[in-house]
């Protein structure tokens, strides 16, 4: 473990606090001196600064008590949803520049924060394997998707688009909003993968103008098979769009600090391993620094390997863009405003914490080898079954049943998940659920019975914090104790 990587953030509890705390007092001050230095003959307006603010100090404490009543997602014990504890550089960096609020959607909004988007974007694009290309920061994931549909939709004119019916949600509301009726969802196979049989069928049958590849599904993890699908290019022509949202940071395990691929054995599993070096094939991508990037919420990103894509969706206003020279970003973008303090944010992590083995690499194969290790420890359970073989770091599980019924296995997981989630007051641990609707449980667990064909529902975890390998597995044995407890009342 590298002490020093893993310092760079907070920590479960608290331990590294002291550290941010004085590099805010730090900002605090540099703000001052430039605002109190800026146009030094200007007056001050304020004839006093000290007031008895008791509104502020009393609606603060009620605030204060209201934030802790939100869940600890920087802890161990919650593995629910993906949300993880944004590191140290990601806060000193956003602060520092929401002080000054810029807005990257115009160079004039935000010069300082648009050269530091561009080069985070470099940086991506260096990480995805891209050696030409553009792209920028989107507020999340489903806009990056959003906004890439958008412009193959305009560029291309025809066709339909296939992704597989494990993609995340937004993709099915994003061809209804873009008016694309000539969409269709491709079954999966029991790693939850895009089944690339079925895929070549229809493809035989329309026309594809684009098919959306899973890096990274949001239930599972899963990574569809890209080399496949890669092959199936080279046949039908399309265009090919990974949304690696969750999972395209697991490439900077395999990038040397020269963003190289280095010769230094991984725990990913081979398939994983080289469809995130695929990556690169692929024309656009949407990826998530809010996700495994260790950034807070409101960083996603979208990068096109054809320019031409940015010029189909170029938008020009009267009243702003007017440093041509510059780079516009909202010019080429479906946001308007967006923030710099993100940018900023990105920029300082991944100075500190680079996209590559030494830095964000490290971290997410401490995630990977959590993953497999839990894995192996529902293996070894004589109450619980594991759905899948992780690909990345989202562990599904179920209630072992003798009788091989969902009925059953749906009755007694619940009864887990009541006790392990939001559904209750202060569990030990924070779970969530996935729910397989009837035509994949029948894939995925063919033997099992299903007279009432239901959806069957299975325990998530998703294990995307670093913290779950150190002292020899400390957490992951603890949930395993408390989920052979529950199992046994
Ligand atoms: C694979 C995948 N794509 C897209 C998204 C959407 O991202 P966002 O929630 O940032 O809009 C998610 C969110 O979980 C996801 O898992």
């Amino acid at each position: 473990m590298n002490d020093l990587l893993f310092s760079q953030f907070i920590g479960p509890k608290g331990e590294n606090i002291s550290l941010l705390q004085t590099f805010i007092e730090k900002i605090l001050s540099e703000q001052k001196t430039w605002r109190a230095d800026y146009s030094p003959e200007d007056i001050s307006l304020y004839k006093k600064t000290e007031y008895n603010n008791t509104k502020l100090i009393e609606e603060f404490e009620k605030f204060l008590e209201r934030s802790k009543k939100h869940f600890p997602f920087f802890h161990p014990r919650y593995a629910a949803q993906m949300a993880k504890d944004p590191s140290i550089p990601t806060i000193l960096g956003y602060l520092t520049f929401m002080l000054s609020n810029p807005n990257n959607h115009a160079y004039e909004g935000g010069p300082v924060t648009t050269e530091m988007e561009m080069e985070v974007v470099e940086l991506l694009l260096k990480m995805v394997g891209y050696k030409t290309g553009w792209g920028h920061l989107t507020s999340g994931g489903s806009l990056a998707n959003m906004e890439a549909l958008w412009a193959a939709r305009d560029f291309y004119n025809k066709g339909t688009v296939y992704f597989s019916e494990v993609s995340h949600y937004s993709w099915k509301r994003i061809c209804k909003i873009l008016n694309i009726d000539s969409f269709k969802e491709i079954s999966v196979d029991k790693n939850f993968r895009m089944n690339c049989d079925r895929l070549e069928d229809e493809l035989k049958k329309n026309e594809a103008m684009m098919v959306m590849a899973n890096l990274g599904s949001t239930g599972t993890g899963s990574v569809d098979d890209i080399e496949a699908i890669l092959e199936l290019k080279k046949k039908y022509q399309f265009h090919l769009h990974i949304d690696a949202a969750y999972g395209g940071f697991f490439r900077s395990i395999l990038l040397d600090e020269n963003y190289n691929q280095s010769l230094q054995k991984t725990p990913l599993s081979g398939h994983v391993e080289k469809q995130l070096l695929l990556l690169s094939e692929s024309d656009s991508i949407t990826i998530d620094p809010h996700k495994q990037g260790s950034v807070s919420y409101g960083a996603g990103a979208v990068l096109y390997k054809n320019e031409e894509l940015r010029d189909i969706i170029l938008n020009t206003a009267p009243y702003t863009y007017h440093k041509l020279d510059k780079p516009n970003i909202g010019m080429f973008s479906l946001e308007g405003s967006r923030s710099g303090a993100t940018a900023a944010a990105c920029y300082l992590t991944y100075k500190v914490i680079p996209p590559n083995n030494t830095g964000i690499g490290e971290l997410l194969s401490h995630t990977i080898v959590a993953s497999q290790k839990f894995y192996q420890m529902i293996e070894q359970s004589e109450n619980y079954d594991n759905l899948n073989f992780p690909d990345l770091d989202i562990n599904c599980f179920f209630r072992k049943s003798n009788k091989k019924n969902i009925s059953e296995v749906n009755e007694l997981t619940l009864a887990i998940y009541s006790v392990l989630s939001v559904e209750t007051e202060n569990p030990e641990f924070m779970l969530s659920k996935f729910v397989l609707a009837p035509e994949i449980a029948k894939t995925v667990l063919p033997e099992y019975e299903n007279p009432k064909g239901e959806s069957l529902i299975t325990l998530r975890a998703v294990f995307m914090k670093h913290w779950y390998t150190m002292n020899d597995f400390y957490y992951l044995k603890k949930l395993i104790d408390v989920l052979e407890l529950k199992a046994k009342h």
